[in-house]
C-alpha cells in the first residue's frame, strides 16, 4: 500500500533535451484561423497574431512547433503560402475539407515562431510531391541568396534565411486515409530520394522518416523496419505517433496509458537497432515521437462524413482532470526514455486537442492538460535519473497489473526534481529515498487533483482546475489521479 522510490545521482538515463517540449501547429479547423492567427481580435498584432495566445504558448514552454501539417501537408503546395496575401489562392484542403485561404504560410508562421521563441519543425509534402519540391522548399528556406528559391523568398521580404534545421519527411504515410498514403517500400525509397535531395541543399539538416500513425497499425515494426532498410543513411530519426482516447476500453487502462507508451517507444527502437545491425551502420537513429496526446478519437466525424467548411471547428476536446494526468504521466514516460527519445510534439497546440483553447473574437484559456506540460518544460532540465521504485499494483483490462504510481526525476546541478503520479483511483503514500544526495534542502510541490477527476476548465471557468503548490517532503501522499512535481535543491 506504499510506495518508495529511491534516486541515486548515478542511475542516469541521459540528458534532456528541450525538444522533448514540443507542440504542433497544423492547418486544420482552428488551429491556426482563430487560433494563433485572427486579424482584427483586440489581441492581435500588426500581422494578424494573437498576443494573448503567444503569450501562452510563451508560459507554457513549448520548445519545438511541427508545422505544416499533419494530414494537411500531404496534399498541401508550399508555393500557395508565401508572397503578396492578396495573389495567394484559396484552395480546397484535402485531408479536413476545408476551405484553406492561404492567407497565413511559411514566413508568417515563421514570424509567430520567433516572437513565440520555438524552434520551427518544417514538414514536406511527400503524399502528392517528391523530391524535387521538398529540395526546393528547403533552399526557399535555408540558402542566402542566388539561386531562384532564395531569391524568391528574398522577393517576399525575407532577407534572412531561415535556417530550419529539423524537417519531416511527409507524414503518416502508412495510414489509408493519408492523401498519397504508400506501401513501406514505395516511401522508403521515397524518403530516401526526398532526403538525399534535401541535404544536398543544405547537409546540415536534420531528418525525420515517418514511422508508424499508431502502434495498432496492421503494418506497424514490419513498416519501421523496411521504410529504415531503404533510408537509413539519409535519416537522422524515426517518428511514432499516438494517441490516447478516454472513451475507448476501460478506465483503468487509460489511466495506465503510459505503459503503452513505454512498449512502443522500446519496440520501435529494438526495430531500429535491428536494421542498424543489419546494415552494419554504427549510426544509431534517434526517435521523434512528434504526435502524440488524449483524444477522444471516437467523437470524430471523418471528413466524409462532413460538408466543406471554412474554419470548422474540429476535434475541440475538453479536457479533464485525469487527462492531464495522462499527459504528465505520458511526459515522465518519454522522460524515461530521453536517451533515444529526443523530439517530442504535442498534438496540437491551441484548440485542435489542445493546451490552449480560443474563443473567436473572445478569450483564450489553458486546458487542464497545459499544467502538468508547462511544469514539465520548466522543471525537467539537465540530467534524466531513473528512479528505483516499488508501488502497489493496480488492475487493469488492457495491460493487466501495473503499478499504480510511475515516477521519474531530473537533476539541475543541485536541484532534483521527481514527476510522479498515482493513476489509481486509492490515496498512496510515496517515500522519497534521496539519502545518495546528501542534504537536499525542500522546494516546491506541485500537484494537479481534483476531488472530481472529470473537471474540466472552460471559457466559463478557465481557472477552474489549476496547480497547487506546497513545501516538498519526501513523504507525501499521493491523491488519486494526481499528478505531482517535487523539487528539492
Ligand atoms: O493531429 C490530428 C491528426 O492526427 C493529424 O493531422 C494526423 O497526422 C493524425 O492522424
Amino acid at each position: 500500500t506504499v510506495a518508495r522510490l529511491t534516486l541515486d545521482p548515478s542511475f542516469v538515463v541521459g540528458p534532456v533535451d528541450r525538444r522533448l517540449f514540443g507542440s504542433f501547429v497544423e492547418h486544420m479547423g482552428r488551429c491556426v484561423y482563430t487560433g494563433i492567427f485572427e486579424p482584427g481580435h483586440p489581441r492581435a498584432d500588426a500581422d494578424g497574431l494573437r498576443t494573448d495566445v503567444l503569450d501562452l504558448v510563451r508560459e507554457l514552454g513549448v520548445t519545438t512547433v511541427r508545422y505544416p501539417g499533419g494530414n494537411f501537408v500531404s496534399a498541401y503546395r508550399w508555393e500557395d503560402g508565401v508572397g503578396p496575401v492578396g495573389d495567394r489562392p484559396r484552395r480546397l484542403d484535402l485531408a479536413w475539407r476545408s476551405i484553406e485561404s492561404n492567407a497565413f504560410g511559411l514566413n508568417e508562421f515563421m514570424r509567430w515562431a520567433a516572437l513565440a521563441g520555438v524552434e520551427p519543425m518544417m514538414a514536406v509534402n511527400l503524399g502528392t510531391r517528391g523530391a524535387a519540391e521538398a529540395a526546393e522548399l528547403v533552399e526557399y528556406c535555408n540558402l542566402a541568396d542566388g539561386t531562384a528559391a532564395a531569391d524568391l523568398r528574398r522577393k517576399h521580404g525575407v532577407a534572412r534565411p531561415h535556417d530550419i534545421r529539423l524537417w519531416c519527411l511527409g507524414n503518416e504515410m502508412d495510414g489509408p486515409w493519408q492523401i498519397g498514403s504508400r506501401t513501406a517500400e514505395e516511401y522508403g525509397r521515397l524518403a530516401a530520394q526526398a532526403g538525399h535531395a534535401m541535404k544536398r541543399v543544405d547537409p546540415s539538416i536534420e531528418l525525420v522518416a515517418c514511422g508508424s500513425s499508431d502502434a495498432d497499425m496492421p503494418t506497424f515494426a514490419a513498416w519501421e523496419a523496411t521504410v529504415l532498410e531503404q533510408a537509413y543513411d539519409q535519416v537522422d530519426y524515426l517518428s511514432l505517433h499516438t494517441y490516447y482516447d478516454p472513451e475507448r476500453g476501460d478506465e483503468a487502462s487509460f489511466r495506465a496509458s503510459a505503459v503503452h507508451l513505454d512498449g512502443y517507444v522500446d519496440d520501435v527502437l529494438a526495430t531500429a537497432d535491428h536494421v542498424r545491425a543489419r546494415l552494419r551502420r554504427t549510426k544509431r537513429i534517434r526517435l521523434a515521437l512528434d504526435e502524440w496526446n488524449v483524444w477522444y478519437k471516437s467523437r470524430l466525424v471523418e471528413p466524409e462524413d462532413r460538408g466543406i467548411e471554412d474554419t470548422p471547428a474540429l476535434i475541440e476536446d475538453d479536457f479533464t482532470v485525469t487527462d492531464a494526468m495522462v499527459v504528465g504521466n505520458l511526459l515522465i514516460s518519454m522522460l524515461r526514455h530521453a536517451d533515444r527519445l529526443t523530439v517530442g510534439c504535442q498534438a496540437q497546440l491551441v484548440n485542435i486537442i489542445a493546451p490552449i483553447r480560443t474563443a473567436p473574437g473572445g478569450p483564450a484559456w489553458r486546458q487542464t492538460i497545459f499544467h502538468p506540460f508547462a511544469q514539465t518544460a520548466r522543471l525537467a532540465r539537465g540530467t534524466v535519473l531513473r528512479p528505483a521504485l516499488t508501488a502497489p499494483l493496480m488492475t487493469t483490462g488492457r495491460f493487466g497489473d501495473v503499478p499504480a504510481v510511475d515516477a521519474v526525476a531530473t537533476l539541475d546541478g543541485r536541484t532534483l526534481t521527481v514527476f510522479a503520479v498515482n493513476r489509481g483511483t486509492e490515496p498512496i503514500p510515496l517515500h522519497l529515498d534521496l539519502r545518495a544526495f546528501g542534504g537536499h534542502r525542500p522546494g516546491e510541490h506541485l500537484v494537479l487533483a481534483n476531488d472530481d477527476p472529470h473537471l474540466s476548465n472552460t471559457a466559463e471557468h478557465p481557472e477552474r482546475v489549476t496547480l497547487g503548490s506546497s513545501r516538498s517532503t519526501t513523504e507525501v501522499l499521493l491523491a488519486p489521479v494526481s499528478w505531482h512535481a517535487l523539487s528539492f535543491t
